[in-house]
């Protein structure tokens, strides 16, 4: 499977101009879509083709099975068309997909924090993320961290055995009326004044010792 590349002349271009709405079941089809080009294209540089392979089957044998109870499902939509969706499922994110001719243009952003907004709006202290190696640079930009490798262990019947796909586990702590980049500007000043104390202590038991 091809790696996509990216276009820098795009950036943010899309975020500007979609509208994010609830999914509905005949949506299914397009969702569909998403996940199946997503994954083909967009994480291609980061597993091999066994394990691209076996996700594309899990996720169509997923889709025969219908959405999950509890599931809510967001979708961007340009011009009619479903260009991305992402779905919150108790306190995880059950699905974060872009198409690749729409990635690095801000649409996952804009539908994680649809996602962020719908858990503090059912109290939720923190979301759970189990990141694709694709994903991860892209949360941690949305402020999470991660907590821990984690192998997605997936039956495969057209090979028949078991394939691993790593995966990180990432945290991120909800705080009401805060959005995505003022989180992370909120851990950068935590880190500073950290930085700060630590400076402020060093310097007092460097002016005690000389006294
Ligand atoms: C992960 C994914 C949903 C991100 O969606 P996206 O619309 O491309 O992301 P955004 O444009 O909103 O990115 C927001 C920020 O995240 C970071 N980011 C996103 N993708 C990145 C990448 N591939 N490399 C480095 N940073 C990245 C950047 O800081 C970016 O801001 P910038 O473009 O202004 O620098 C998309 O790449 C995707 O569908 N991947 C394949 C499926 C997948 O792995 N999903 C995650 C499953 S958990």
């Amino acid at each position: 499977m091809n790696e996509f590349k990216i276009d820098p002349n795009m950036k943010n271009r899309a975020s500007r101009f979609i509208i994010i709405r609830r999914g509905k079941s005949e949506d299914r089809k397009e969702l569909f879509q998403v996940t199946m080009e997503s994954i083909a294209a967009l994480c291609a540089k980061d597993y091999t083709c066994e394990q691209l392979q076996c996700l594309l089957r899990d996720k169509t044998e997923r889709f025969r099975q219908g959405i999950k109870l509890g599931e809510t499902i967001f979708v961007a939509q340009l011009e009619g068309k479903i260009i991305g969706y992402s779905s919150l499922l108790s306190r995880s994110i059950g699905a974060m997909f872009v198409l690749p001719q729409y990635a690095r243009q801000g649409v996952g952003k804009k539908l994680l924090e649809t996602i962020e907004a719908e858990a503090i709006a059912r109290d939720l202290k923190f979301l759970i993320a189990i990141a694709s190696l694709t994903g991860v640079p892209f949360y941690q930009a949305c402020g999470y961290r991660c907590l821990e490798n984690y192998s997605l262990s997936i039956g495969d019947r057209e090979i028949g055995s078991q394939i691993n796909i790593p995966c990180i586990r990432m945290k991120k702590k909800l705080l009401p009326g805060i959005n995505t980049k003022q989180t992370v500007n909120l851990d950068r000043w935590i880190a500073i004044k950290k930085i700060t104390k630590f400076i402020f202590k060093a310097d007092r038991i460097y002016q005690k010792k000389s006294q």
